[in-house]
């Protein structure tokens, strides 16, 4: 999606994939910088070990986690893109979040981003989990989500608007985490699993009447601030979000 973005836009750049070994994290940061490299995105298992390498924003060492470097500052700068990739969805959608009743099932690294966003963004939350301690955790740490069992969902959808799977339910497996009958046409259902990118929870959600987002919205929007951010130009959306899906559904 990025090289359709370059090439929508005549810019003279590639995006490429490289992989260091974990002990050489700050020398690949301080090379990366050397070379004139304008940006990286940093995936697992580096998010975490990047954060003491440059310069985070507050939100991304709040969630304690970078995955996109910029170079265009000494240090560099540190963001977490997958929280805007959560809201930038939403509002592409028309979905308003503030004031609504949100839920999010899960409390992994996806479910911290979903967390994180739809707070900033003023939904009421409450996180369930299979663990639920894991959702207690993090709903302590923001402060006023509340943290459930997953038995709790059922309760929960009843009276929510905003549904998030942030599990990895559904990846590969024609699964779902909540149950069909908690399901309601006012809600919009979002999945953070692509592949594939119709779930079997979405799938469901389409069937009563609800609104869906699948998991490529999320992907895109976190891939189009990073782009934002390092070539401080406005990305041409459709181009990136046709690449994109082409190769997920290819
Ligand atoms: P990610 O970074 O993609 O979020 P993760 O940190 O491993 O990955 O988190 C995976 C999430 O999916 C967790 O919330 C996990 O629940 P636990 O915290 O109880 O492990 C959830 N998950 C994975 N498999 C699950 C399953 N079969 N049923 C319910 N939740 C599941």
């Amino acid at each position: 999606m990025h090289e359709a973005a370059y090439d929508t836009l005549g810019l003279d750049a590639r995006y490429v994939s490289l992989e260091p070994a974990p002990e050489d994290i700050r020398s690949a940061i301080e090379g990366a910088a050397a070379l004139g490299i304008a940006g990286l995105n940093v995936t697992i298992p580096f998010k975490e070990a990047v954060l003491d390498e440059v310069n985070p924003t507050d939100r991304a060492a709040q969630i304690g986690a970078v995955n996109t470097v910029d170079f265009s500052t000494d240090p560099p700068g540190g963001y977490n893109t997958d929280v805007d990739g959560v809201r930038r969805s939403f509002a592409h959608h028309d979905v308003p979040v503030a004031g609504t009743e949100a839920v999010i099932v899960g409390a992994g690294g996806a479910g911290r981003a979903v967390a994180y966003a739809l707070v900033e963004a003023g939904a009421s939350v409450a996180i369930a989990n299979r663990t639920t301690a894991k959702a207690e955790t993090l709903a302590a740490e923001l402060d006023a989500p509340t943290a459930h069992s997953l038995a709790s969902l059922e309760d929960l959808l009843a009276d929510a608007e905003i549904l998030v799977n942030a599990t990895s339910v559904g990846m590969q497996s024609d699964e779902t985490v909540v149950d069909r009958g908690a399901l309601h046409p006012d809600l919009t259902v979002m999945d953070a699993v692509y592949h594939p990118l119709e779930t079997r929870l979405l799938r469901d959600a389409n069937a009563v009447g609800a609104t869906t987002i699948d998991g490529a919205w999320m992907l895109l929007y976190q891939g189009i601030e990073a782009f934002e951010r390092w070539t401080a130009r406005s990305a041409p959306v459709e181009a990136m979000n046709t690449a994109l899906r082409s190769r997920l559904e290819g």
